[in-house]
């Protein structure tokens, strides 16, 4: 099925976009495949947990995965974080997430 998620782009324009839950995709991959972010910044280390080019702040209060060891770590050491940061490809896209509210983070230079 698709999912609702709100996605703010780094210009400040909302994007209320459909995310499939059933072609196991990430947050980031929506956002490079809707071109939320030009491309080359965002999504830089494919999805490793290893360059936060695709950190976005959680708006909304879902209730959402626990943060893994490797995204803790790539997130102490990011720009621009904040209490509700995450990695967007990390966020594996589920049923739960319906309705999510995120703003991506500034890109990192
Ligand atoms: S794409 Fe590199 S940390 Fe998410």
């Amino acid at each position: 099925m698709d999912i609702k998620i709100k996605i703010t782009d780094r210009e400040g324009v909302a994007h209320e976009i459909d995310a499939p839950t059933d072609m196991n995709m990430n947050l980031m991959e929506v956002v490079r495949s809707y071109e939320l972010a030009p491309e080359g910044t965002i999504g830089i280390c494919g999805g490793m947990a290893m360059c936060a080019s695709c950190q976005c702040y959680v708006l909304s209060d879902h209730v959402l995965p626990e943060k893994s060891d490797d995204e803790e770590a790539m997130l102490s050491e990011a720009f621009n974080v904040q209490e509700n940061s995450r990695l967007g490809c990390q966020l594996h896209i589920s049923e739960d997430m319906d309705g999510l509210e995120v703003q991506l983070a500034p890109e990192e230079l």
